[in-house]
This record gives C-alpha cells, sequence and structure tokens, in this order.
C-alpha cells in the first residue's frame, strides 16, 4: 500500500547502548477524539509489553513535568489550516515558548493524525516532532503522519515504538509487576469499534424538511441493540459508507476495465470485484495531491504532470472534481486497475454529531444529515454518505457504525450549570441529545437555544420538540434566525447580539457556552460576536475580550463541534 505518508525509518540506535527507565508518558491530543482512541490503545499495547504509561490529555499534563520524562510519546491531529486542536493550545505555546526544558535526556516519537485533503498537512505533528529536536530530544522513532485512513499507520508506529523501547531498555521480558499492568487497565468494553464496526438497522429515516425547502435534512434512528456501545451527548457516530453505484459504474466506464476483474483489498488477501471493492472499499469522490502524484505516475499526460506543479490551479482542481473527471482530463492511462485502485485511499467513515441520549434511549441513536447536493464542473456532484442516507437507505437496512467518543463537546458535570447552544442547521443535532439528557437526568440548569435556518415554515428542525421542551420549562429560552424570511439576512449571531445583556449575564452566571454547525463562516462570525458582547456588556477591552474568551476556552466553558 503506497501510503500517503512519509515512510517509517529505521529506529534510531543511538539510544541502545544507554539503560534508560521503563516509565512512558503518552500525550495526546485530539479534534474528533481519534488521537484519544490511538492513545488508549497504545497505553494498552505498552503495558502489555511490560512497560509503565501514563496517559495524558494535552490539556491536563502540567508541562513541568516534562523534565522528568523518559520517554515522550506525543500523538495529535492538526486543526483546520494547520493549527493545533483547541485541548492542544496551552501545552503547544508552552513547548514553543522559552520557557520550555532542556529534553537531551528524553527519547520521543511523534504520531501525527491529519488528512492529505488538506494543505497543512499534520502540521501540528509535525511542528512537536521539529520542536522536541530542538528542545534536545532524541528521536525514538521515526514520526509518522497518517492520512484519514489511518489504521495500517497506527499499526505500524506502535509496533515501531515498542520494537524500538525494548531495544533501548533491553528488556526483553516483561517484569511480573510491570506485566500486571496491563490487567488492571482493562476496560468493560464492545468488540464493536472503528475497525470492527456494529451493523445497525436502520428504524426511522424521514425528511426533516418541508416541501418547497432548498434543503434536505435526514433525522435517521438507528438500533444499538446487541452492539453494547454507550455514548455521552456531544459524541459522534462514525458511519462507513458506501459509494454511489452509478458513479463507480461511470469511472469503470471512463477507464475501460472489466467490472468483474478480482480485486485484492486488504492485507489477509480479501477479494473482492473491481465494482465491488470501488463502491465499499476506496474513496473515489475526494481528490488530493498525493493521489495526484501517484496517479501520475500512470499516465504521460503532461496536463497531470504541469497541474500538480501548479499549486493554485491544482486547489481549484481538486474542488468539485473525483476520479471520473480525472480519468477523463487525463489520459489514455497504462496501467491495470488492480493497481491504479492501490493508490486510492480506503473508504473513511463519516461522521456525526448524535442528535439523542444514550440515557433516555439507550438502544438507539438519532441522526440528522443534511444531504449534500451541488452542481460543479458541469456535473451534479452529491455526498457520498449524505446521499446513501438520503436515497438509498430504508428501514430495514443496515449502516455499518462505531462510536466516535469526542471530550471536547460535553455536557457540563455540574447539572445545574447554565448552557448556552448556538445550533443552526444540523448543528442543532447534539443540542436534541443535550436536552433529552437534561431531561431524563432532571438537571436543574437552564437552556437556551439559538437555532436558525433558511425558513421557518420549512427549515424548522425539529420545531415540535422545541416547543414542548419550552413548554416544560426544560428549554428555558429559544431564538430563531431564519435568513431567508426577510429581506434582510438574519442570523443567530445577530439574535446573540439582540440579547446581548442577557446573554452577558448568563456569563456571568457560569453558563457554557457550546457552538455547533459551520466552521467556516457562521463558528468565526459568533466567536466575533461573543468579542462584542463581552465589550459591550462586560466593558473589557478588545484585548482583553479576546482573553477573557480564551480562558472560558481553557476552562470548557466554550466549546465548538464545528465542521
Ligand atoms: P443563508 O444560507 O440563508 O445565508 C443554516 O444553514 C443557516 O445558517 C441558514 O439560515 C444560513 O443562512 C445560515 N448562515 C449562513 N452563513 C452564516 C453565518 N456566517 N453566520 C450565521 N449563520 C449563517
Amino acid at each position: 500500500h503506497a501510503a500517503a505518508v512519509e515512510v517509517a525509518e529505521k529506529p534510531n540506535k543511538e539510544v541502545s547502548s544507554q539503560s534508560v527507565s521503563q516509565k512512558a508518558t503518552i500525550l495526546f491530543a485530539s479534534q474528533t477524539g481519534n488521537g484519544q482512541m490511538i492513545a488508549d490503545s497504545f497505553q494498552e499495547k505498552l503495558q502489555n509489553a511490560g512497560f509503565e504509561a501514563e496517559l495524558f490529555s494535552m490539556e491536563n499534563y502540567k508541562p513541568k513535568e516534562l523534565k522528568k520524562v523518559n520517554h515522550l510519546f506525543v500523538i495529535s491531529s492538526t486543526h483546520g489550516e494547520g493549527d493545533p486542536p483547541d485541548n492542544a493550545l496551552s501545552f503547544y505555546e508552552f513547548l514553543h515558548s522559552r520557557k520550555a526544558p532542556d529534553l537531551t535526556d528524553t527519547h520521543f516519537s511523534v504520531l501525527a493524525l491529519g488528512d492529505t485533503s488538506y494543505e497543512f498537512f499534520c502540521q501540528t505533528g509535525k511542528d512537536f516532532d521539529k520542536r522536541l529536536e530542538q528542545l534536545g530530544g532524541k528521536r525514538l522513532y521515526e514520526r509518522i503522519d497518517c492520512d484519514v485512513d489511518f489504521e495500517e499507520e497506527v499499526e505500524a508506529w506502535m509496533s515501531g515504538v515498542i520494537d524500538a523501547l525494548q531495544d533501548s531498555t533491553a528488556v526483553s521480558e516483561p517484569t511480573p509487576q510491570t506485566a500486571t499492568l496491563g490487567k488492571t487497565a482493562e476496560k468493560v468494553q464492545t468488540s464493536y469499534g472503528r475497525t470492527n464496526p456494529f451493523m445497525a438497522e436502520i428504524l426511522e429515516n424521514i425528511n426533516l424538511n418541508g416541501r418547497g425547502s432548498n434543503k434536505e435534512t435526514r433525522h435517521l434512528e438507528l438500533s444499538l441493540e446487541g452492539s453494547g456501545f454507550k455514548f455521552a451527548p456531544g459524541d459522534s457516530i462514525g458511519i462507513f459508507p458506501e459509494n454511489d453505484p452509478f458513479i463507480v459504474h461511470r469511472l469503470i466506464d471512463e477507464m475501460s476495465w472489466d467490472p468483474d476483474e478480482p480485486i485484492v483489498v486488504n492485507k489477509k488477501g480479501k477479494q473482492l470485484s473491481l465494482q465491488e471493492a470501488l463502491r465499499s472499499h476506496y474513496e473515489i469522490t475526494v481528490l488530493t495531491k498525493p493521489l495526484l502524484e501517484k496517479a501520475a505516475k500512470f499516465t504521460d499526460n503532461e496536463d497531470l504532470h504541469q497541474l500538480i506543479e501548479n499549486e493554485k490551479a491544482l486547489k481549484e482542481y481538486m474542488s468539485g472534481r473525483d476520479l471520473i473527471d480525472v480519468g477523463k482530463d487525463f489520459g489514455p492511462w497504462n496501467v491495470p486497475p488492480s493497481q491504479f485502485v492501490s493508490i486510492l485511499r480506503k473508504m473513511p467513515p463519516r461522521l456525526y454529531s448524535i442528535a439523542s441520549s444514550h440515557e433516555a434511549n439507550p438502544d438507539e441513536v438519532h441522526l440528522t444529515i443534511g444531504a449534500v447536493r451541488y452542481h460543479a464542473n458541469g456535473r451534479d456532484r452529491t455526498g457520498v454518505c449524505s446521499i446513501q442516507c438520503a436515497e438509498r437507505s430504508q428501514p430495514g437496512d443496515t449502516l455499518p457504525v462505531f462510536v466516535q467518543p469526542n471530550p471536547n463537546f460535553k455536557l457540563p458535570d455540574d447539572p445545574d450549570t447554565p448552557i448556552i447552544m448556538v445550533g443552526p442547521g444540523t448543528g442543532v443535532a447534539p443540542f436534541r441529545a443535550f436536552l433529552e439528557e437534561r431531561e431524563e437526568v432532571g438537571a436543574n440548569g437552564k437552556n437556551w437555544l439559538f437555532f436558525g435556518d433558511q425558513h421557518f415554515h420549512t427549515d424548522f428542525l425539529y420545531q415540535t420538540e422545541w416547543q414542548q421542551y419550552h413548554k416544560d420549562g426544560i428549554l428555558t429560552k429559544i431564538d430563531l434566525a431564519f435568513s431567508r424570511d426577510t429581506n434582510e439576512k438574519i442570523y443567530v449571531q445577530d439574535r446573540m447580539m439582540e440579547n446581548s445583556n442577557e446573554l452577558y449575564r448568563w456569563i456571568n452566571d457560569g453558563a457554557v457556552i457550546y457552538v455547533c454547525g459551520d466552521e467556516k463562516k457562521m463558528a468565526g462570525d459568533v466567536h466575533q460576536t461573543l468579542l462584542t458582547i463581552l465589550q459591550e456588556e462586560g466593558g473589557m477591552k478588545e484585548e482583553e475580550s479576546i482573553t477573557y474568551l480564551q480562558e472560558m476556552q481553557r476552562q470548557k466553558r466554550y466549546q465548538r463541534d464545528v465542521y
């Protein structure tokens, strides 16, 4: 598998002469929860191999401890434009500041998580790796950069690190004392997860939008009976989708392949027909630079080689195009399908914020999924998973799913804490879970929802439920912004501004603010509005309001789940 990552080199043998302590510290930073999941499993592997391993989320780690660490393992994802995830910010800043300690006695390795469709692929992991070396640290094992289909690279990194550790500490057998550590770490677990998804039956699948709407938002109810899955409000569900058979057919046609040609789809040698493999195993609708670079080896077409050299043109080409376009634009191709398929990314799961409470509804999970359809470059285009759910999934069908915890979007521990929820469009999903949960556990904290969408009549998602919650006194306050019912657009942040005095009072009373939904525009505009409210109502200078909001973020009083 020609991975889109830097190949791991041999472990640094320099350290093998020294006898070093067996204690390892794992620090993770995670935006979606993958970092945490991998860190948990790495800790277990280290313990099973006889090493003592401590695990911390970066935000909970006291950076002063760093001086004492002999073996440091950093697992970090990257956010948006190459920034550290929210829960890594303070540690990242500390490490890059003058206060950072000398790490001459530290052996380290970094696992970077990212997505090759972003320009600053794995940037935060790369930054950590570089900085740890600058501070004197010795690289125990080369950094590995993972794409969204990270399973194989993660395995390679973990076993590489453990081999290197065993070499360097010259302890081949775990001592009985440390070996027991693996057992104490045992957790009550389900056998289902990302690598072994549960086939969840669809119980309900309805369109939440009314006739005439510009949008289609599906409400799905899935059965989790027998899965053993547990989840908290704020967590997500991952769905492994299948490509549209029509798109698969067109791609095979374009490339003049035989749809029945056998293809090996995994390391164990599992075989599928080409059309089956393309339908269920590979991503064919998202283009990335590494993919095009590899594809360029299979064609003499100069246009593709030139495109790859031109960063700006390449970016523009990749947006709103898929493999069918590549097939058409850059042939003739002289490559057998099995070889072409080997450069594709494995189909990554799509994550959706859960819209129901496990406490209230333990055998089910509800999702709110916006159908993605648009026209670009001469063709109608569709989202892989959302359109499978909207057009090719009926009650009785099953979907492969797993729970993806999100530690960065959690209800306050104290049920009396007031919360402010800002969730236009499908961003409202987790707040349905929040209210269901708060009702179920009898939480007394006040709840305030800001919701917005295009039209009141067709797009007020879960309208009757919010009205019922409001009537029952569970939803203290609801403010609505329908952007296309009036001449001038009204957005959630306008409603926040209109309520700035009361909103500021809630903040003063300790409210936690949650924002879910569009990252590109909405989340930034809401952030700016919060700063304005702090300045106007709290009499803060701009700088003070920025610090104040950062501090709220650090204290988990301002949490975001944006995409
Ligand atoms: P619009 O598309 O009519 O401009 C959910 O998609 C809602 O979010 C829609 O009403 C949409 O409005 C609105 N929206 C678009 N951009 C926004 C922004 N920058 N801030 C807040 N809401 C926005």
